[in-house]
């Protein structure tokens, strides 16, 4: 019995990017012997601007039927900014319960860090972000709209439930071998004073109580910012809410070489969970084979230590390494070979255990 695998592979470049994703998934499905069924949708901006719906009654019931989803990205400049990402993304995340938005930030041996003096051994972290709640659920409202008295309120729920469920996972995380025991709380108790009350008085019961081997931290959400340029060492595991946690990640990106290569899982550790690469559809790269795939094939790699094959995503990042050895630069455009090279040479790194 396979996994089943659904794919979105949505608009722009994602498609492209998925292809790649999917031809490594493949490779390391061969060769660690495992099996699955694939599931196509067409989810995006075509199906939107062809029938009207970003997505049909169907989809949430389909898609959990799966053990994981793969998106390459959605977004069309035909569509007004915010139309998709709350039909599909951020829809998809809550209805799935996709609780924990999952982030590794690792500089990868010969990629380039804007940080100076700063190599691999020292950036490589992951970020927990609570994915369903926070200033993300539409909580709030207008008075007087539209007149010079308005008032828009925007609020933050925080639920005790979906922030231990979160924290838990995060407390689990640091205690994989391949980390290193320390998680970070990186929140704003100084001034928001009932969300990160909450946070913090969770932190340290669920800490002392269940985790005591963990060693805590704490991070101010301004002072992290400035800590992952000064000391991203500093970091094992870090773990925030909904909005911090959009902010941190992006910045985090940068550190670690840009959307190129970045990829984020939307995860229920029980349930279907998505993965997807973080930068977004590039229209204007569209069917020109020239898009960097390999964030798309890192959120496969992902996908594979998700369904419990850590020793084929730890091949998916060896084959990543050797491809970006072999590439001239990360850019769109400027690599020295296609987007369908990149996914080749990664493809057969796994498949082969190694440079041919
Ligand atoms: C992300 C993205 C999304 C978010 C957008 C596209 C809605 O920025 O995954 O970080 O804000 O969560
Ligand atoms: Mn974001």
């Amino acid at each position: 019995m396979g996994y089943k695998i659904a794919v979105i592979p949505g608009d722009g470049t994602g498609p492209e990017v998925t292809r790649e994703g999917l031809k490594v998934f493949k490779a390391a499905a061969d060769r660690f012997g495992f099996s699955y069924d694939q599931t196509d949708y067409d989810f995006g901006a075509a199906r939107y601007l062809r029938t009207g719906e970003t997505l049909p009654e169907s989809a949430v019931a389909e898609l959990e039927k799966h053990d994981a989803v793969l998106l390459g990205a959605v977004g069309h400049p035909n569509v007004a900014p915010g139309i998709l990402e709350h039909g599909i993304l951020l829809y998809l995340r809550r209805a799935l319960d996709q609780y924990v938005n999952l982030r590794p930030v690792k500089l990868l041996p010969g990629v380039w860090t804007p940080i100076k003096d700063k190599g691999p051994e020292d950036i490589d972290f992951v970020v927990v972000r609570e994915n369903t709640e926070g200033l993300y659920t539409s909580t709030g409202g207008f008075l007087k709209k539209g007149t010079p008295d308005e008032v828009a309120v925007q609020e933050s729920v925080n639920t005790r439930m979906g922030v231990e469920r979160c924290l838990r996972y995060a407390f689990e995380y640091a205690r994989r071998p391949d980390r290193h025991g320390r998680l970070t709380l990186c929140g704003k108790t100084n001034v928001l004073t009932y969300a990160w009350d909450l946070w913090w008085r969770a932190f340290n019961e669920i800490g002392d109580a269940d985790y005591p081997d963990v060693k805590r931290d704490y991070a101010h959400v301004d002072a992290i910012s400035m800590w992952f340029l000064k000391n991203p060492e500093w970091f094992d595991v870090i773990v925030t809410d909904n909005m911090f946690g959009d902010i941190i990640t992006d910045q985090a990106a940068m550190i670690q070489g840009g959307l190129g290569v970045a990829a984020g899982g939307n995860i229920h550790p029980e349930r279907c969970s998505m993965f997807e690469p973080m930068g977004g559809s590039a229209p204007k790269y569209e069917g020109l084979n020239v898009i960097n795939p390999l964030a798309a094939i890192a959120a496969a790699g992902m996908m594979l230590d998700f369904l419990h094959r850590p020793e084929a995503a730890v091949e998916v990042e060896k084959g990543m390494v050797y491809a970006i050895s072999k590439m001239e630069s990360l850019a769109a455009g400027q690599m020295g070979m296609g987007t369908s090279d990149v996914g080749d040479l990664v493809a057969r790194y796994v498949a082969e255990g190694g440079a041919a």
